[in-house]
């Protein structure tokens, strides 16, 4: 009898993005093919990790070693597959409790994870990296600002967004100075720091990379060409409001450029699994916008699309992921 490999498939989590994670899990889970893989959907909200069987019973994961406890068996891991966007799952927490537990997981380390889910830092990275980025004010509070002195600075109109969050949640493109405070505010609803962003004009783009077989392979580039003023929450998620083109109808040398930048970057930053890295494409150079080491796997996302562009299946994908974890954990 062949061993079926046991995934924890965690989803939910405690930020903005519950709802897409478990979009995206459901996707996982229906590709994860069941004669190689006994997949656990587990939701992931504070400290509560629940995971709940097909007949409806709910069972606690035991955190002191990562098991499930069922009627009939005890349930080791082989590997966690983490789709869970933010914190805990984007931004090192759960890395580093996998850490110490000793189970492997598809995405990049507790270090990689913490620094590029920090937009202010990953910046700064990626300006020593070469790239260009936009210049970016970081404050820590919303009392005492010099509104008139960042404006100065950073240009009209300009991005206020928390520095830790994701889908957009927060982020606002504020024209005038009278609307800073306020796009300050609501920024700080979901983070303790706050960026004040020059706009880049510019192409968005969008570019996946993951490891299989310990090569790096670098997906075709998508454009995102959104509905609104720019790629909000409800372009994001609403059929409709954001065309997704895939590859992106660019130039032979301009993909090129995009391509060994983002595998570039994806190695400097010493990722693992599937990442994310956006960009703005202004009048022949690339720009740095962010990194996203859990992209979003729902169907109408993203990484889905570039992987079947690049003439892969989601199901192999998806798989390729796991066992390019597990492999690389054998090796630790
Ligand atoms: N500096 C900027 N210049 C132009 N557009 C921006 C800038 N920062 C953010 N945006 C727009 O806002 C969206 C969300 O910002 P981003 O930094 O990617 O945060 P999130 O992690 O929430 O996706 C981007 O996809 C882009 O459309
Ligand atoms: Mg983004």
């Amino acid at each position: 009898m062949i061993q079926r490999l046991k995934i924890a498939l965690l989803m939910g989590g405690d930020s903005g993005e519950y709802e897409v994670s478990i979009g995206s899990a459901t996707v996982v889970n229906k590709y994860l093919d069941a004669e190689e893989f006994d997949v656990y959907p587990i939701l992931m909200k504070a400290r509560n990790w629940t995971y709940t069987s097909p007949e409806g019973t709910a069972y606690s994961v035991d955190k002191d070693d990562f098991t499930l406890t069922l009627e009939q068996e005890k349930v080791y891991f082989d590997c966690a597959f983490i789709a869970i966007h933010g914190t805990p799952g984007e931004d090192g927490k759960l890395q580093g409790y996998l850490d110490i537990i000793g189970i492997p997981y598809t995405s990049c380390d507790l270090t990689t994870s913490a620094i590029t889910f920090n937009k202010y830092f990953c910046n700064d990275l990626a300006l020593q990296y070469g790239m260009n980025v936009a210049k970016t004010i970081i404050v820590r509070s919303e009392f005492n600002l010099d509104l008139n002195g960042i404006i100065t600075e950073v240009g009209l109109p300009c991005f206020v967004k928390p520095n830790k969050s994701g889908s957009s949640v927060g982020v606002t493109k504020v024209y005038q100075s009278i609307e800073l405070l306020d796009a300050v505010k609501k920024a700080f609803s979901e983070d303790d720091e706050v960026l004040i962003q020059q706009f880049i004009k510019g192409r968005e783009m969008a570019c996946g990379v993951y490891r299989t077989n310990g090569e790096v392979v670098v997906l075709p580039v998508t454009e995102v060409i959104s509905k609104k003023d720019f790629f909000d929450y409800e372009a994001k998620y609403t059929k409709g409001m954001a065309e997704e083109i895939t590859p992106a109808n660019i130039s032979t040398s301009e993909l090129e450029d995009c391509q060994s930048i983002t595998r570039e970057l994806y190695n400097k930053f010493n990722c693992s699994g599937v990442v994310r890295f956006d960009y703005f494409l202004t009048e022949g150079k690339w720009w740095f916008l962010e990194v996203n080491t859990v992209p979003g796997f729902s169907e109408g996302s993203i990484i889905p699309k570039q992987v079947l562009a690049s003439g892969n299946k989601l199901n192999l994908f998806f798989r390729q992921l796991i066992i390019e974890a597990i492999s690389q954990k054998s090796k630790v």
